[in-house]
């Protein structure tokens, strides 16, 4: 029988997200389940009753109703000591609930004899799981917003403007952290035109920062910051004293800081002293994305926004409820694919496979036995690290290839040879072809020459558009096509008429290069799009 997933209003105060938007009840509804959605449970994202009752689903008045019926809870937040009280014994809860934070929690759910699947213990480092990662998804949203909430706190223009009332400089903005909220908010800010500077303790991010726009800042000391799993580890005391030198010297030099610095199950590093706040410039801003877990900055109040030394430091641990209809749309996708595993049989019912990693990971409690923590998952060996004295010769072998690291140099004296084998043939050429093959013959080799110079000084990811352009330039098949439809005229100023077979081949030679051309050139306008900013 089909199973009812029931989505309440979220009780949190200030909470702003639905667990689920009507966009995705219809999905829902099409794998077989029903749906029913507290009254007014979107209307802070912007999705009315109406719009889910459009969608398929049925509105009930309150949450005891609902909490009564559902088969299968679906919430933001942690669901509260009441709202535990009116599950239904024996249902399933899914969203997120941080067991290690929640022990008490944990064993009022253990006792409703609930299946709990908690969405923030997924183990994300398996790809099959991503687009289940609300702890992703959100982190996005947040970190957007918090480059939103510094711009609007901030007096003047992120970009740099040239205008008649005189020259405005960039904003400069520092981020502290570069995990998926980091990167979010470092491209944002890119896009806005600030200047970005970004710092992290796993130095496996610099690329990231670089690709988004910003420019990765060292701590001048070397330690390994990954903590595993894709985490950061608590520094040694060495590490830190650098990177508080560092840190300061930022401060003293951009406009704008956001912190978003997180070590699982530690306090939030403190990088932020109230004498770097201090030292920045009035009317600077610091946003603090670690306030929940205690803060970056040493001034920040959870929550708040509130101004010391004539800076804005934001402390709101809202952000994503701040941006409801996006951050509802992309949770409500993550419980949708999650709910599409779990019904492999697109037939309302749902399957708590504990041979999946994904599943096993995230399920907490099981028909009230706690679950949690679920053993690692088994990941794909990752790919072996090439020795050390194998990478030598292999490198210094890529780098006289240009860049085409297989091709092997010739000796010289295999080279020496290929050079006497060719002066013989070309001398064998020059003395015994007719002088119209050896004019055409020279063109060839010098053609030869510069096509080889020229594709192989060309970077190789932009290969494809230089193909696709060439490709376009060498339909001089639409020369010979041209003189065959509209043949020269001789002296007297008369043409010979052409071949029918002749001219209707020249057409369709014509039409065909054609594509090639304006294919060509199309191709490499879209490829070349790719590359620009
Ligand atoms: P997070 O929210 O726990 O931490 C935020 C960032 O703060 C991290 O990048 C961390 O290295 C950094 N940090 C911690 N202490 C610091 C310090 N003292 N100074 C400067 N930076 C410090 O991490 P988040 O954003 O949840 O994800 C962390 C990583 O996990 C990311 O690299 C992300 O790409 C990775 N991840 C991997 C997934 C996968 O493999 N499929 C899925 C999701 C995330």
């Amino acid at each position: 029988m089909a199973l009812l997933i029931g989505v309440p209003k979220e009780t949190a105060p200030g909470e702003k997200r639905a667990a689920t938007v009507p966009e995705v009840v219809e999905k829902l509804v099409k794998l077989g389940f029903s749906v029913a959605v507290e009254s007014g449970a979107g209307d802070a994202a912007n999705c009315s009753d109406e719009a889910y009752r459009a969608a398929g689903a049925e509105v009930l008045p309150d949450s005891a109703t609902l909490f009564q019926r559902a088969d299968i809870v679906f919430k933001v937040r942690p669901p509260s000591a009441e709202e535990v009280a009116l599950l239904r014994e024996g249902a399933m809860l899914v969203g997120f609930v941080w067991p290690a934070q929640n022990p008490e929690l944990m064993q009022q759910l253990a006792a409703k004899k609930a299946t709990v699947l908690a969405i923030d213990a997924l183990p994300r480092q398996l790809s099959r799981a991503q687009k289940m990662d609300a702890l992703t998804s959100q982190a996005g949203v947040s970190g957007y917003r918090a480059v939103i909430e510094a711009a609007n706190a901030f007096g003047r223009f992120f970009n740099g403007q040239i205008t008649a009332a005189g020259k405005v400089p960039p904003a400069k903005v520092f981020i502290a952290g570069a995990g998926v909220a980091g990167l979010a908010a470092i491209g944002t800010a890119a896009n806005l035109g600030a200047i970005v500077r970004a710092n992290d303790t796993r130095a496996e991010v610099a690329d990231q920062v670089v690709s988004l726009g910003g420019e990765f800042v060292k701590v001048d000391y070397e330690e390994e910051g990954s903590g595993g799993g894709g985490y950061a580890k608590v520094m040694s005391e060495g590490f830190q004293a650098a990177q508080r030198e560092m840190y300061a010297k930022q401060a003293r030099e951009v406009d704008i800081i956001i912190t978003t610095a997180l070590i699982p199950g530690k306090p939030a590093p403190k990088l932020i002293t109230a004498e770097m706040v201090a030292t920045m410039k009035p009317g600077s801003v610091i946003v603090d994305m670690a306030a929940e877990q205690g803060g970056n900055c040493e001034l920040t109040v959870p929550g708040q926004a509130v101004v010391r030394h004539g800076v804005t430091i934001v402390g709101y641990t809202d952000l994503a409820s701040r941006l409801a209809k996006q951050s509802s749309t992309l949770y409500a996708t993550n419980l949708l694919r999650l709910l599409e595993e779990l019904c492999k049989t697109k037939d309302g019912t749902v399957n708590v496979n504990f041979e999946d990693d994904a599943i096993r990971g995230l399920t907490v409690i099981k028909e009230g036995a706690i679950t949690w923590p679920a053993p690692p998952p088994k990941l794909p060996p990752a790919p072996p690290k090439p020795k050390a004295d194998a990478a030598a010769p292999a490198a210094a072998k890529a780098s006289k290839g240009h860049g085409h690291g297989s091709v092997e140099p010739m000796s010289a004296k295999t080279l020496a040879i290929v050079f006497a084998v060719g002066a013989v043939l070309f001398w064998f050429v020059g003395a015994y072809a007719p002088a119209s093959f050896l004019q055409h013959f020279t063109v060839f080799v010098l053609a030869c020459f510069v096509g080889y110079m020229v594709v192989w000084n060309v970077t190789p990811s932009l290969h494809t558009p230089l193909m696709s352009v060439t490709n376009a330039i060498s339909s001089i098949i639409a020369i010979g096509a041209l003189v065959q439809v509209a043949p020269p005229l001789d002296a007297a100023g008369a043409a010979d008429r052409p071949n029918t077979l002749i001219l209707v081949c020249a057409v369709v030679a014509l039409v065909l290069t054609a594509i090639n051309m304006f294919g060509g050139f199309a191709v490499t306008r879209r490829m070349l799009d790719m590359f620009r900013k």
